[in-house]
């Protein structure tokens, strides 16, 4: 079993570059499936969820050559099964893709239920609206997701919730559509953005990507043969921005979109730290006990749910009491059971928690409950005295590209060790 060891406190001092988005990337690997040939995808994160990613696409007959650890050209001319493979698919969230990308490339797929984080119900019927009204039958029996349509025809969809995963779903099913789709009350964060960029460079037509309201005009094929970067990782950039202000430091968080993150800024910049915004790069810098906030989590433009287990940690140290609404998931405060073991004072209420601040924290063993609990634990055994030791690493390496070499190069004092 491996676990990190932290040995704090250490204000984080220096530079760290971000790497690419992995929830525009695990949408993107599936979107190949809709290319007649080859494209190269560039700026991958180098992490579980797309080597995952990509085993499955090989085994529905994809041909994927590794250029770098960041980038593959991936040739999608022969695909050869519509069976994924169930152990994979329901491993990680993302397996979902394959069904909107599947229906539009072969009519037919067959998926395990989709994994991935234990966050509380994650269910999926407003992904399965979306493809039944666009043609599609799909049936939900033992653990496997099944999905057939003759033909794919444009119509308008409105989404009840506002769902990062339908949207983009969606998309990937009506790009081949005959005929116009319109995705209304759509998500807007910037990893659908990059999808639709993703798609339109390969020859869809895709309009409104970014806004509630996308448009998708059918076309008959996506040629490929053609380059495509992913999107930096603004929830890695926004886990660095609050990692300098927890561990007071000094970061310059380079290669990230920084309007992709004005929620998180402007709440370091109510509770006493300070942000300086360079477009491409954002300096963030704290040298005192930053003041108690309110927070709720909301879709983008709001506060990301993904942020929120590291902005836990700050307003566990903060001056006052904080209170955090989740809006997004029903169990995302399984982490705070971890820091109240580190000294900090944190009630959970059902989606509501309030975080009396404490002066410092202090190191334990603690267990990260899912991907975004262990990088706030990793901050916290940063910012705590004495030495903290991290469980259930997978999580962590699902989603943050070697996060102890990028945490050690800004000083902090961390390894991985195999017990
Ligand atoms: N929802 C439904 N029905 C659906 C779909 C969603 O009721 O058909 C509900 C969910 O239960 C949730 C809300 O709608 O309450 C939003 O869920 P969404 O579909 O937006 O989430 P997701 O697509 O499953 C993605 C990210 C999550 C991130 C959420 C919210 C991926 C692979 N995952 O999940 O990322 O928390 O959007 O922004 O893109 C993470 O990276 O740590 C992570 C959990």
């Amino acid at each position: 079993m491996e676990k990190l060891v932290v040995k704090g406190p250490t204000p984080l001092k220096g530079e760290v570059t971000i790497s690419g988005a992995k929830n525009a990337a695990v949408a993107i690997l599936p979107a190949t499936l809709l290319i007649d040939g080859v494209c190269t995808i560039e700026n991958l994160p180098n992490i579980s969820d797309i080597k995952i990613s990509c085993t499955i696409l090989e085994k529905l007959g994809a041909k994927i050559t590794w250029n770098s650890p960041h980038s593959i050209t991936i040739d999608t001319s022969h695909i050869t099964t519509t069976k994924a493979p169930l152990d994979l698919t329901s491993k990680f969230r993302a397996s979902y893709y394959l069904i909107g990308a599947m229906l539009s490339r072969k009519g037919e797929i067959e998926v395990g239920m989709p994994g991935g984080c234990k966050l509380g119900a994650r269910p999926i019927d407003q992904h399965i609206k979306g493809f039944e009204l666009l043609g599609a039958n799909v049936t939900v029996e033992k653990g496997r997701i099944y999905a057939k349509a003759k033909k794919l025809k444009g119509c308008p969809i409105y989404m009840d919730i506002v769902s990062v995963g339908a949207t983009i779903n969606v998309m990937l099913s009506a790009v081949l559509a005959e005929g116009t789709t319109i995705i209304d009350n759509a998500a807007k964060e910037p990893h659908i953005v990059d999808v639709a960029n993703f798609l339109n460079t390969m020859g869809a037509d895709i309009r409104g990507a970014g806004t509630d309201v996308i448009k998708i005009n059918g076309v008959k094929k996506l040629e490929g043969n053609a380059t495509y970067s992913v999107v930096p990782d603004q929830i890695e950039a926004g886990t660095f921005m609050l990692a300098a202000v927890a561990t007071r430091g000094d970061l310059l968080i380079k290669n990230c979109i920084t309007k992709h993150l004005e929620s998180v800024t402007a709440k370091i910049i109510e509770i006493g730290g300070n942000v300086e915004d360079n477009g491409d790069s954002i300096r963030v810098w704290c040298n005192k006990r930053p003041n108690r906030a309110t927070i709720k989590t909301l879709p983008y433009p709001g506060f990301p749910t993904d942020l929120q287990p590291q902005m836990g940690v700050v307003l566990s140290l903060a001056n006052g009491t904080s209170t955090i609404n989740e809006s997004i998931w029903d169990s995302r405060f399984q982490y705070t059971e971890e820091l109240n073991k580190m000294g900090a004072k944190i009630t959970a209420h059902g989606k509501t928690a309030f975080f009396e601040g404490v002066k410092k924290l202090t190191g334990a063993p603690v267990y990260s409950s899912d991907l975004r609990a262990g990088a706030a634990l990793v901050i916290a055994g940063t910012a705590a005295e004495g030495e903290t030791e991290i469980y259930n690493l997978e999580h962590i390496d699902r989603g943050y590209e070697n996060i102890e070499e990028k945490f050690r190069k800004i000083g902090a004092k961390i390894e991985r060790v195999t017990e």
